[in-house]
Formats: C-alpha cells, structure tokens, sequence
C-alpha cells in the first residue's frame, strides 16, 4: 500500500472491526469510513483494480490483513453481469464508484439450523447503489441477495470490505430449497 488515504482506512478498519464484537455495531462503525474511501477512491485505485472479465464479474484483490481478519475488493460488473443468489458468512460494507449496482433481497422464512437442505427463500426488495452510496450487511441471520448490472445499464465498480478473506460462500438454489459452499476467485494486484 502506498496511499495514505488507504493506509488510514485499514488501520481504521481494523482498530474498529476488533474493539467491535457485535457485527451490527461494526458495520455502523465501517460505513462511515467507507463513504470516505469512495471519495478518495482516485489516490490509491489503479488499472488493475478496474480489471474485467467478459464472462463473469470480476473480483479484484485491493488488500488482505494478513491474519485473514479483513479483506477489501474492487467488484467490476459489466452490463448483463450477476452474482448468484449467495450469502457471505460475515459482516460487509459495500461502497459504489461507478455506476449503479443493483442488490435484489432475499428473504428467509426457514431457520438456519445449518443444514443445507430445507431452505425456503421468498423474493424481496430491489435497491438501486448509485455512485456514493454505502451498504452493509451481518450474519446470523446472513443476508442473501444476488448483485449485479442489468444488460441495459452501464458497467459498475464497486469496493467490498468484508470481516474475512472473501474466498468461498454458500450459493442458493432457491427452487430446490438447497445451497453449497463455493470458492470463489479473485485477480490480485
Ligand atoms: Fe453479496
């Protein structure tokens, strides 16, 4: 890291995340931050944190604490480009650069006693992140949505601070009522 604009927001981050043991207290604290990041976004992004992939979103490592307590990623969504319906075992603050990034919820009617059957999941709001706008989310219960740009929207970027090395989530079949855990891939700078 060579920004210091960076450099103050992990510090921050990671001060905050640790004094704060209840996730909801966390995010309250990080959200703020990370409207701050956006703003500066422009002293410490650089070209391969923009790195697309025509087949898929692309994830981009901006920086990893080394005890795996912390992680941060630019997201780049091309038009037509989703996630699929995914929770993220952790808490999240998501802050929007570029474009609109669009967040369809949804909502569990069965506990989560952990298994990976049984799940009943209804479709429930849509939110549209312009540039500027900050998100977050906690765990237990875990917030599940699936992300992304409509084929008639212009790409997005978007920076995705989460409580653990983002390398795997669960992923939902929402009609057969399952999920699995997958790992997922991301470009390191
Ligand atoms: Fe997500």
């Amino acid at each position: 890291m060579t920004s210091p604009a960076l450099d103050t927001f992990v510090a921050q981050a990671i001060a905050r995340s640790r004094a704060l043991t209840d996730p909801a207290d966390c995010v309250l604290a990080l959200a703020p931050l990370m409207l701050d990041l956006i703003a500066q976004a422009g002293s410490f992004l650089e070209p391969q944190h923009y790195k697309s992939d025509p087949d898929h979103y692309a994830r981009n490592l901006v920086y990893s604490a080394p005890d795996d307590s912390l992680s941060l990623y630019t997201l780049v969504w091309l038009p037509g480009q989703w996630t699929p319906v995914h929770d993220h075992g952790s808490w999240g603050v998501v802050g929007v650069l570029e474009g609109v990034l669009e967040e369809r919820s949804y909502v569990r009617l069965s506990p989560d006693r952990g298994a990976d059957s049984g799940i009943e999941l209804v479709r429930g709001g849509v939110i549209l992140l312009g540039h500027g706008a900050v998100t977050s989310f906690v765990p237990n219960p875990d917030h599940i949505h699936i992300t992304g740009v409509p084929a008639e929207r212009p790409r997005a970027v978007s920076l995705h601070l989460y409580g653990r090395t983002m390398d795997d989530f669960h992923i939902y079949d929402v009609a057969a009522g399952t999920r699995k855990r997958v790992e997922v891939a991301h470009n390191e700078s």
